[in-house]
């Protein structure tokens, strides 16, 4: 099969076990055992998992949302869920509206299954939120499904809950799914537009896990709310790729939802102890121009009058110990996505790194 390799997740990986002051990371570090330990009795073979996931875990998410559990399906991370729900809505030739810049995973599942890719914008200009106009003319009879993520990846920008039902309801006329990715909306401070998508129609569906903001990222506990229809398909694709689902992640994830709201502040916190560094140091230079983000730990930035944030990146990783992610990735070139989930005097060390990189970069053009 031909399709197009979501290369900045082979980065991503290979960059984690890099040296260097890390700043490429979009997910949080894993809870400190003060705050989430696991019990012995988690690490059992002998679990409830009947297949399709732990019932109780099932519960606790259909209470999460507001509905019952044949609107859940339980998948490994938000990147299977993902997968899954285009597997089960596209065929070849389908069209998909997906966000530039976006998260690349939309565009090679597209690929996997020949659909075609329609691009819509999101603008720094105008907060990176999308333009209901300019959406209506790509929503035709051929878009079998769109895809929005809520907080948008790379930017952070959230979504207002009105142009999201707007497109919802749009959609719901052409018979079009929307797919949103909700794996980063926890950043919010509870009660803040924080709401998840699920409700805003019967041709939604969202997609989640515990790894973005609950730094669960190994366990791979991820999940789908959506319509019974969407979801019956997905477990018919499951079916073929996973006889079971992990037992011991089935068990610690239902540990971790138990305290997920002891478990959520801490992204909060970090995010509010390290933005006022990474804004100080942004605003000192008048080469950066940035999107200020509502929450969570990265900050997209373009780095005026450059062009090649690749090159620049590796100058940054190979010359001043500093990894962060060239804008590329996410089809903008000149811009980067900087992690700032690392201590504060980390976070001014790996700043003042990147400044440095960035005049060497430039005095070398
Ligand atoms: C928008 C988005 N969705 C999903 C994922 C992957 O998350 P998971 O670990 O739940 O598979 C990422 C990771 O970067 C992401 O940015």
């Amino acid at each position: 099969m031909d399709f197009e390799p979501f290369q900045y997740m082979r980065y991503a990986k290979r960059l984690e076990y890099a040296d260097g002051i890390f700043m490429a990371g979009s997910g949080m570090n894993k809870p400190k055992r003060d705050v989430l330990s696991f019990r012995e009795a988690d690490f059992s073979l002998d679990s409830l998992c009947s297949n399709y996931g732990d019932p109780r875990n099932i519960a606790w998410l259909a209470a999460r949302y507001g509905t019952t559990g044949e609107h859940v399906v339980m998948t490994a991370g938000s990147s299977e869920a993902n997968f899954l729900v285009y597997a089960a809505a596209l065929n070849a030739g389908d069209k998909v509206i997906i966000e530039t810049p976006g998260y690349p995973q939309f565009t090679s599942l597209a690929s996997m299954l020949n659909a075609e890719v329609v691009h819509l914008p999101r603008r720094y200009e105008n907060g990176y939120e999308p333009d209901i106009a300019e959406f209506k003319k790509l929503l035709d009879d051929g878009v079998r499904l769109v895809v929005l993520t809520n907080l948008h990846n790379p930017t952070m920008a959230r979504m207002p809950r009105d142009l999201m039902k707007e497109i919802v309801d749009l959609c719901a006329v052409n018979g079009t799914l929307v797919l949103i990715d909700e794996v980063y909306v926890d950043h919010l401070k509870p009660g803040d537009d924080d709401q998840s998508a699920f409700e805003l129609g019967d041709n939604v569906v969202v997609t989640n896990s515990l790894t973005k903001v609950y730094g669960l990222s190994g366990l791979r506990f991820g999940w789908a709310v959506g319509p019974k229809k969407l979801l019956s398909k997905m477990l018919d694709l499951i079916d073929i790729v996973d006889p079971e689902l992990p037992t011991i992640t089935q068990n610690l994830a239902h540990h971790a939802l138990e305290n997920l709201a002891r478990l959520r502040p801490a992204a909060r916190r970090l995010h509010e102890q390290n933005w006022p560094i990474v804004k100080e140091w942004a605003d000192s230079r008048d080469d950066i121009e940035y999107f200020h983000p509502p929450g969570g730990i990265t900050v997209w930035l373009r780095v005026k009058d450059i062009t090649e944030t690749g090159n620049l990146s590796t100058v940054a990783r190979n010359d001043y110990g500093v990894l962060v992610v060239p804008g590329e990735y996410f089809q903008s070139p000149g811009w980067l996505r900087v992690g700032y989930k690392i201590e504060p005097t980390a976070v001014r060390e790996g700043l003042s790194r990147l400044g440095k990189a960035i005049d060497d970069f430039k005095s070398h053009r």
